[in-house]
């Protein structure tokens, strides 16, 4: 098992490359599934959570290569197998991703219900109620999900919210599947994320005809088929984000190339309000704090809130502000395993339900800690950056989940992080 060993606090310059977005690669891999023939998907990042996916397709029967950097072909001439095997989705709960146009390709699918996970519960009753609505029988079995339409789909107006706002994987399975639905569906209340507006943008290039892409209403007209995807999925607002947050944790000068800033208003608010400067530059932006880290309040919330994957960095980040912050984590109000793992650094953190109140120390100090999700490590790392002495973050496997060779991309710009195995 790899760990990290961190060395801080040190000083970041140069510039860094933001890789494909992971949260929408995934669904738009899934989406491949809808056309029989060989899709063509580039900036698709090298992370473990794409390595799972790959095999969750080539199980089904897909045929997967590989190009240089980020190229991705996906042949699915073939779907014999439509299964998505507990062994791999218990892997990564986004395999849910494939239950839609598994569905609408193969009218039947069986896919392994996902558990919850360190961030939660994750139910999955809104993907549930959104097939329904377009005509599919579903039942549990042995732990899994089977959806049933020997007829076909057909497009119906149907309201996706949910306790918490919007869902995006419940959008994205819903999408898929009217996409080859007969006559019209409507999504309201559909997530608004990029990652939901890149996939759409994919179907269409795919044949299919979405319209409200972005907003909360998705409306999609069936079509008879789709046809291969060419298409190049968006940069990783989230990887974007964690690197904006160790530019301003290390009081540094960074430059982001392949960031979009018009997908993270929020963030570059929350990042103004806290003294970080934030400038567009070229194709990505220059980030930089010389002052004081100021409190501020963050509340997680849909898109174009501030995203609940970039709250446990913001933590790290408030930890060392001039004064009390409060971070109220409304998607996931159990997500706050960094919590206690920031409190060993000498953060002083307390939480209290959903909420939890950040009171700024002067400096956090090195110590064995526990990566437990993808994003709380993150939030370990920019946290190591940071504190005087080495950091020993367990479990890096959470981190290569989501970011690609994280230290391959900080070390250059000065970061001094060793990946050992143990
Ligand atoms: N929810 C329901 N019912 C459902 C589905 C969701 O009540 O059927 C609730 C959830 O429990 C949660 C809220 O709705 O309270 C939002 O969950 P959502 O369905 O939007 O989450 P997701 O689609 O499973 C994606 C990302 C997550 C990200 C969330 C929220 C991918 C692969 N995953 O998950 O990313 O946190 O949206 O933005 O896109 C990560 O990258 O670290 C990560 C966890």
């Amino acid at each position: 098992m790899d760990i990290f060993r961190i060395e801080g606090p040190i000083g970041l310059s140069g510039s860094v490359c933001v890789s494909g977005s992971k949260n929408a690669s995934l669904p738009i891999m899934a989406a491949t599934i809808l056309a029989a023939g060989k899709s063509s998907l580039k900036a698709i990042p090298h992370l473990s959570d794409i390595s799972v996916c790959s095999e969750l397709l080539g199980r089904l029967g897909c045929k997967l290569t590989r190009g240089p950097d980020g190229d991705m072909c996906i042949d699915a001439t073939v779907i014999d197998n439509p299964v998505g095997e507990y062994e791999i989705v218990r892997r990564m709960r986004a395999s849910i991703c494939i239950l839609g146009p598994l569905l609408a390709r193969c009218g039947r699918a069986e896919v392994s219900m996902p558990g919850g996970c360190a961030i939660g519960d994750r139910p999955v009753n809104l993907h549930v109620k959104g097939l329904q609505a377009l005509g599919a029988q579903i039942h549990l079995k042995n732990g899994y999900i089977i959806a049933e339409a020997p007829n076909g789909l057909k497009g119906k107006d149907i309201f996706m919210g949910g306790p918490f706002g919007s869902t995006v994987l419940g959008t994205a399975n819903v999408l898929m599947a009217a996409t080859l639905a007969k006559g019209r569906t409507v999504i309201e209340s559909a997530a608004c994320e990029p990652e939901i507006a890149d996939l759409a943008n994919c179907l269409n290039e795919m044949g299919a005809r979405i319209t409200g892409i972005g907003s909360p209403r998705l409306i999609i007209e069936g079509v008879e088929q789709l046809r291969p995807a060419r298409f190049t999925v968006i940069p990783d607002r989230i990887e974007a984000g964690t690197f904006m947050v160790a530019a301003a944790i290390t009081s540094s000068e960074l430059r982001l190339r392949n960031c979009r800033l018009d997908d993270m208003m929020a963030v570059v608010d929350t990042l103004r309000n806290i003294g970080v400067t934030v400038d567009a530059d070229g194709d990505g932006c220059v980030v930089s704090r010389q002052g004081p880290i100021r409190p501020v309040d963050i509340t997680t919330q849909p898109y174009p809130g501030f995203p609940t994957d970039l709250q446990a960095q913001f933590m790290a980040l408030l930890s060392l502000a001039e004064g009390n912050s409060v971070v109220i984590e409304k998607i996931f109000p159990d997500r706050s395993m960094h919590v206690a793992e920031l409190n060993r650094m000498a953060a002083n953190l307390r939480k209290e339900g959903p909420t939890v109140i950040v009171a700024g120390v002067k400096k956090l100090i090195a110590a064995p800690v526990m990566a437990s999700d993808l994003r709380a490590s993150a939030a370990l790392v920019l946290a190591g950056l940071a504190a005087e002495g080495t950091t020993i973050i367990d479990r890096v496997y959470h981190i290569d989940r989501g970011y690609e060779r994280i230290e391959e991309k900080l070390n250059p710009v000065g970061a001094k992080i060793t990946r050992e195995n143990v």
